[in-house]
């Protein structure tokens, strides 16, 4: 796993006068069967969140209101992401370093993930993830 495989998706818009229409359905837009839903918000500007990577976790993250960076590390390169489109999301396969900040005030992060919560499944030091990356 690496850099190369996590990407902006877009997704599907349905627009009219009534306002927009974002769906998402396993499998067929995302590459992973969904588990689990969770969202971050109301995160005090300047706040950073994550700082881990997982094991086996597929995750795909979108940005429902306002903005905000996500940050990857697959041990060997960094990218920075900025997501601020509710029809848009970020895929982050396993074993990916990830941080977010430069949240916008009213920010909300949306979270889809493959599995459900396991703190086995987490790297929380960076040097450990590393570790783990090279053994691989
Ligand atoms: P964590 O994943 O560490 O969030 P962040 O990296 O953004 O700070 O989770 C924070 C806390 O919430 C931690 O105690 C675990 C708990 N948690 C759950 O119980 N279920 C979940 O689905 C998630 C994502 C976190």
């Amino acid at each position: 796993m690496s850099l190369d495989d996590c990407r902006i998706l877009d997704l599907p818009k349905i627009s009219d006068s009534r306002g927009n229409l974002t769906f998402i359905e396993s499998v067929r837009h995302i590459p992973f069967d969904i588990k689990r839903v969770y969202y971050l918000y109301d995160v005090p500007g300047g706040s950073e969140r994550g700082a881990h990577a997982h094991k086996n976790l597929h995750q795909f993250i979108v940005s429902m209101s306002g903005s905000f960076d996500v940050v990857l590390d697959d041990g060997n390169r960094q990218q920075r992401y900025h997501l601020n489109r509710s029809y848009q999301g970020l895929y982050v396969c396993p074993m990916m370093w990830r941080y977010l900040d430069n949240f916008s005030s009213g920010a909300v992060c949306m979270v889809l993930a493959s599995e459900y919560y396991d703190e086995n499944d987490y790297h929380r030091g960076y040097d450990e993830f590393i570790a783990d990356v090279k053994r691989a």
